[in-house]
């Protein structure tokens, strides 16, 4: 996996000899934090065959089955505050979007706001977790982590997801393996983390573009209350501009945002 992935990079790439593969991991997340503590440098790639822990947002688990899936994470170290750094899981959206796009042909949206997404059903997600240097309170790494759905079938999922989830093959006659989509997904994460700052605005035009969230009805959970109202906006920091039925916005930035007709909820 691990020579093919690197032989369909583009000669030279700078982020070539950087890739790890593992045949089974807990979560290449969770490795990727510690060899980033430990100093790993920027553009080092964790790709793991299967997850035992494979972990999603929100504290779910992140269904990981043996060769089925691409479950790669990379390490960034972006010197800013965590503050200017509100668009990366946006920026990552919008790579894996066409690295999928250029492995497959196949364009899929992005359900704000780290799923992507085809038709009515889940591809895969992103979960971005950050490190901070406590002297500083800047930025001290960045570890973004992709989970793609690529040749399950159906029944390959828990059963409590088989309404919800899809993969690329459930979409596509010519299977794409995970050692096919690698090497796009870290192109498309090296491009997007070169023009991560000063291209922010066009970013999140391209997120907004992909998005399929917007203008749609949508239920906000948080904690125990559950808001109803429509996803009217995104400001450039990712954040989902809600508007409720009294003509009130407001920023959601984190939470559970549930969109019907999605994922089997009605
Ligand atoms: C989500 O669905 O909320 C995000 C899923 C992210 C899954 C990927 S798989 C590679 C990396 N390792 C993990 O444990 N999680 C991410």
């Amino acid at each position: 996996m691990k020579e093919t992935v690197i032989r369909s990079l583009p000669p030279g790439h700078p982020w070539g000899q950087s890739v790890q593969y593992y045949h089974t991991l807990d979560s290449t997340n969770t490795q990727a934090k510690l060899q980033a503590r430990a100093g790993a440098p920027e553009g080092t790639v964790l790709i793991a065959g299967a997850q035992t822990g494979g972990r999603g947002r929100l504290g779910r688990q992140f269904s990981s089955p043996e060769g089925l899936g691409l479950y790669l994470s990379l390490i960034l170290r972006p010197n800013c505050d965590p503050s200017d750094l509100m668009h990366l899981t946006c920026a990552a959206g919008v790579a894996t979007a066409e690295a999928v796009a250029a492995a497959t042909g196949l364009q899929p949206g992005i359900k704000w706001t780290n799923d992507l997404v085809i038709g009515t059903r889940k591809l895969g997600g992103i979960l971005t977790e950050l490190g901070l240097d406590p002297a500083t309170g800047k930025v001290d790494f960045a570890v973004i982590g992709i989970g793609i759905n690529c040749l399950q079938t159906e029944t390959d999922f828990p059963s409590e997801l088989q309404n919800m989830a899809c993969s690329l093959k459930m979409h596509t006659p010519v299977p794409c393996t995970p050692a096919m989509l690698a090497p796009k997904l870290i192109d498309a994460l090296y491009r997007m983390n070169s023009r991560l700052f000063f291209e922010k605005a066009a970013i999140m035009a391209a997120f907004r573009g992909s998005c399929i969230t917007l203008g749609k009805e949508i239920s906000i959970l948080k904690g125990d209350s559950i808001r109803r109202g429509t996803a009217s906006g995104i400001d450039d920091s990712g954040g989902l501009l809600v508007t409720f039925s009294d003509g009130t916005v407001e920023t959601v930035a984190s939470g559970e945002v549930s969109i019907r007709g999605m994922y089997g909820y009605v």
